[in-house]
């Protein structure tokens, strides 16, 4: 595997919201994967910092639960995890108070074996925080100067906003301590391997490119189930729903990938500019053309399962959605007239993301016996088990011309049995070594945000009632 190399520098990781689910579950145990594969500067701390009050021997206590070792890894794990956390440290604070930062300052002057490291802000809380914490880091004097070194950069977690005007509030509010080249929002989709592998699969082969168009394209379907329901977080949940959740951002990421023209050249700024080129042409949808459903109470996999309105946190009478369909198009010439279906759904029968891109049926004349042939459809699984199939046409053996259906089918874990990084592991690594290729640009968002803001609002103006689906439904 092409590994990238562990940040030259050191590096102070300042982590606010560290008392949370996200910081505990998902980004220490990735910080401590790095740690693991020698993939971190020997002088990294991380400081963690909430409002909730804990010793640095209880945060640790904390963030051992979640720490595990990979199947195979050499070497004796439990000393690696306690190595690890010898590397973290605590403070308690208000997010928007510059003097519970310069308490943080003071500890990480003390702890700092390696003064002037670079400092990655990770606010792994709700957005409310990002404006404040963004301002009162500044004013505290933390905030290090642009790209210049030692560098500061800020790492935000999705929801960015509720609709174009609330990102824009946020976008504004972070900018005015960190320029957009420190800001590094996070979609943990583009982190997914298989996300990445369609830059590769388009640019990196001959075959496809002249055929990614709507002469031979006839339609494309980008679709994302769960089998899970929303686990205990209705409080978030209920005030986006799963356009904003799921659709605006990875969705549409994924869709921008596809439908981007070849970027001019490497790095971020070519391909994030290629993506907006694609998300600029997208028409705002009407309301009408959004399907939505919700799911309601049903035996599941030997369980009784909770419908969305009696999960806690959600209002008896929501009418969020839990399920959302919906066709986009693209106005232009590559893509004029084929419909991107979008699908997205919690609660269905099984987990599953993929991408089908379903070519126009050949002429069947030669064929005529036999009967048309089907029409070829290539798939892109990003998640479970990554593959990318095409199905081709073939003779069957034996007398006459009878034809069917076959497939090139490529299972990334058998073709590349080394494990495939966590995208949280990759992202995390990509901010230290200032890699923003994976990290979609404001403008991308914004222009996402202007796709789905009107349909949206219309929607929850009128109130429009979702349908209901059972838990665990195929095709709701
Ligand atoms: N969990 C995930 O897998 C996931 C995935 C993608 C995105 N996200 C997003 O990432 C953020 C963090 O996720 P999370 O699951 O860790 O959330 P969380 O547990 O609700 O919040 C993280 C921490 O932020 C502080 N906090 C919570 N509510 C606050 C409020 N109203 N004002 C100020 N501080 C508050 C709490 O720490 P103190 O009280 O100690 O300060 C809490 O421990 C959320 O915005 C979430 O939507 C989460």
């Amino acid at each position: 595997m092409n590994v990238p190399a562990a940040p030259a520098e050191p590096v102070a990781v300042v982590l606010l919201g560290a008392s949370g689910d996200l910081a505990r579950k998902k980004i220490v145990p990735a910080l401590f994967a790095l740690f693991s594969q020698g993939l971190l500067p020997a002088s990294f701390r991380l400081y963690g910092f909430a409002r909730s009050a804990h010793t640095d021997a209880a945060f640790r206590a904390l963030l051992a639960e979640h720490l595990t070792c990979r199947a195979g890894t050499p070497g004796d794990c439990a000393a690696r995890a306690r190595s690890f956390l010898d590397h973290c440290f605590y403070c308690s604070g208000a997010y928007d108070s510059p003097d519970a930062y310069l308490d943080l300052f003071q500890i990480m002057n003390d702890r700092d074996p390696a003064p002037g490291a670079n400092r990655l802000f990770y606010l792994a809380t709700p957005p409310s925080v990002f404006g404040p914490a963004a301002r009162a880091l500044g004013d505290a004097g933390l905030v290090q100067c642009g790209t210049s070194r030692p560098w500061s950069r800020i790492v935000l977690e999705k929801p960015f906003g509720r609709d174009r005007e609330s990102f824009d509030r946020l976008a504004r509010d972070t900018a005015r301590v960190f320029r957009e080249e420190q800001t590094y929002r996070i979609d943990h989709y583009l982190g997914k391997e298989a996300v990445q592998n369609l830059m590769a699969l388009r640019f990196a082969n001959r075959l496809f490119e002249p055929v990614w168009n709507r002469t031979a394209v006839e339609s494309v379907r980008i679709e994302w189930r769960e089998d899970i329901g929303i686990e205990g977080r209705g409080g978030y949940y209920d005030r986006y729903g799963i356009v904003r959740d799921v659709m605006q951002n990875h969705l549409l990421q994924v869709l921008a990938l596809i439908a981007m023209d070849r970027p001019v050249g490497p790095g971020a700024a070519a391909v994030s500019r290629a993506k907006l080129d694609v998300l600029r042409r997208i028409p705002p949808p009407g309301p009408d053309a959004l399907r939505l459903g919700q799911y309601a109470a049903a035996d599941f996999q030997g369980r009784t399962r909770l419908g969305y309105r009696e999960e806690t946190g959600v209002p008896p009478d929501s009418r969020t959605p839990t399920y959302a369909e919906l066709v986009l198009t693209i106005e232009n010439e590559r893509w004029r007239g084929v419909p991107f279906r979008m699908i997205a759904g919690k609660a269905l029968d099984r987990k599953l993301t993929e991408v089908r891109i379903r070519f126009k049926p050949v002429s069947a004349d030669l064929f005529a016996p036999a009967g048309s042939p089907p029409p070829n459809e290539l798939v892109a699984r990003i998640q479970p088990d990554e593959s990318l199939r095409l199905s081709i046409v073939s003779k069957k053996p034996g007398f006459g011309l009878d034809l069917a259906e076959t497939a090139l089918d490529l299972r990334y874990r058998s073709v590349f049995p080394a494990d495939v990084p966590d995208a949280y592991e990759r992202l995390l690594l990509d901010v230290m070594n200032g890699d923003k290729s994976l990290f979609p640009h404001a403008d991308e968002l914004a222009a996402a945000w202007d796709i789905f803001t009107p349909a949206l609002r219309e929607i929850e103006d009128r109130r429009r009632e979702p349908f209901l689906y059972p838990f665990g439904a195929d095709a709701p």
